[in-house]
């Protein structure tokens, strides 16, 4: 009999990650150890103008998982205006994981897990954010920079010192 290779069980993390907080990069390591391989998918709209490029998130993302010896198992690819159930289908990913910070983001994903299930039958994995992060978001922390707030220990340092020269200016 030929042996029979089980595929690897890829899992996708989408977001935006403009930009990746400490928060987004516990729920990567935490899916990675979950499984063979993850895709942080960072998914945007290229009508939009973020506060990074795509290419500066994406390299946040990627020094921010080196660090973590990560690397090898979570590869980081953009995906521009597509519905999350395609870029899974391209992926040939599993599982959608998503980290949810308390019943707010609960609520907010719910709905959209259903939906994606109703799709395409992919199933969405919520992992509890680490209480640590329960108050962290990438909106909030950009806030809280703009103004003059330390974000140390929020997002990557190199995150820390980007945001400073990018919101500071808008002061
Ligand atoms: O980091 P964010 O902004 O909370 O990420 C939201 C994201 C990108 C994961 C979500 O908006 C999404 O899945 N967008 C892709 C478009 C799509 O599939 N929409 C229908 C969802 S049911």
């Amino acid at each position: 009999m030929v042996p029979v290779t089980p595929r690897p069980r890829r899992a996708v993390c989408p977001g935006s990650y403009d930009p990746v907080t400490n928060g987004h990069l516990d729920v990567i390591e935490r899916a990675a150890a979950l499984h063979d391989e993850v895709v942080a998918a960072v998914l945007h709209n290229p009508a939009k103008a973020g506060t990074f490029s795509v290419e500066e998130r994406i390299g946040f993302v990627e020094r921010a998982l080196a660090a973590r010896g990560l690397a090898d198992r979570v590869r980081v690819q953009a995906f521009a205006q597509r519905l999350l159930v395609d870029v899974c289908r391209e992926l040939e990913a599993d599982v959608v994981v998503k980290g949810v910070r308390g019943p707010s983001d609960v609520t907010y994903e719910w709905p959209m897990a259903l939906m994606n299930r109703h799709l395409t039958g992919i199933e969405t994995l919520f992992l509890p954010g680490d209480p640590a992060f329960e108050h962290v978001s990438s909106s909030l922390v950009k806030e809280v920079a703009r103004w003059g707030g330390d974000v140390t220990g929020l997002v990557p340092d190199e995150v820390r010192d980007a945001l400073l020269a990018r919101l500071s200016a808008d002061r």
